[in-house]
């Protein structure tokens, strides 16, 4: 697979089938992502690959929390601004509108939504998970390091034909995933990912992208 072929199949997928991912797959990967780009060569990620037992375990720890209406753990960092201004409030709300309206969910359907959600804590059905976390003493340029992390990961999994989906939900529930990986106190987890095949009977839309003009300028002769 060509890297362009790897960057426009990676799409958050949110049903995966229970095949397992062998491990053997999934430490080649994570030895090739080592070789990500960080400034200074920090390589501030910290990452937990979890499966089997310890992901089932917390996959019910997590589903019946957020099930049963627990709160959230209280934040380590706001995942966004609580006014999100233009384009930015437009562009989440077309992203809301197209993930409910494919799902059958009338927008102003709270539960509905939420029965939805909860499939983040459910790993949308894969079979493997990881876990990334930063020292919290690190700032905005490590963070922006973990992010070309993570998507040297996504596109390595599909070079193994494995699909992903990254998740900050499980920052609402870190405590829960703490639990099970036992990071030290020092880090902070920043998102996990799902990891797995794709069961193929679940249909999605293709999330749509911001006209190129808007994004991306040329400044040029
Ligand atoms: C850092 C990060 C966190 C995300 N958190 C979630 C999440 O908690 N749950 C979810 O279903 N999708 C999550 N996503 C997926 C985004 O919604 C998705 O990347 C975006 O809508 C673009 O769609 P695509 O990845 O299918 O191209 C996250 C993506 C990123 C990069």
């Amino acid at each position: 697979m060509d890297v362009y072929e790897a960057v426009e199949s990676r799409r958050s997928v949110r049903g995966f089938t229970d095949e397992p991912v062998p491990q053997e797959v999934l430490e080649r990967v994570m030895a090739a992502a080592a070789w990500s780009p960080s400034g200074a060569n920090l390589q501030p990620w910290q990452i937990y690959v979890v499966t089997g037992t310890p992901l089932k375990e917390l996959k019910t720890l997590a589903v019946e929390r957020v099930a049963h209406g627990d709160p959230w753990d209280e934040r380590e960092f706001e995942m966004y601004p609580p006014v999100l201004k233009s384009p930015y409030g437009e562009r989440r709300s077309a992203f809301g509108k197209e993930r409910y309206s494919s799902l059958g969910i009338a927008r102003e359907d709270w539960e509905a939504r939420q029965r939805a959600a909860i499939a983040n804590w459910d790993c949308f059905g894969a079979p493997a998970a990881l876990f990334c976390y930063i020292d919290r003493e690190l700032g905005r340029p490590q963070w922006a390091d973990l992010g070309m992390y993570l998507q040297t990961v996504m596109l390595l999994l599909r070079a193994e034909g494995l699909h992903s989906c990254p998740q900050m939900a499980w920052s609402q529930v870190r405590k829960t995933v703490a639990d099970i990986v036992s990071p030290p106190t020092e880090l902070v987890l920043f998102c996990g990912m799902s990891i797995g095949y794709e069961d193929t009977t679940v249909s999605y839309p293709r999330t749509g992208r911001a006209p190129l003009y808007e994004t991306v300028a040329y400044v040029t002769d």
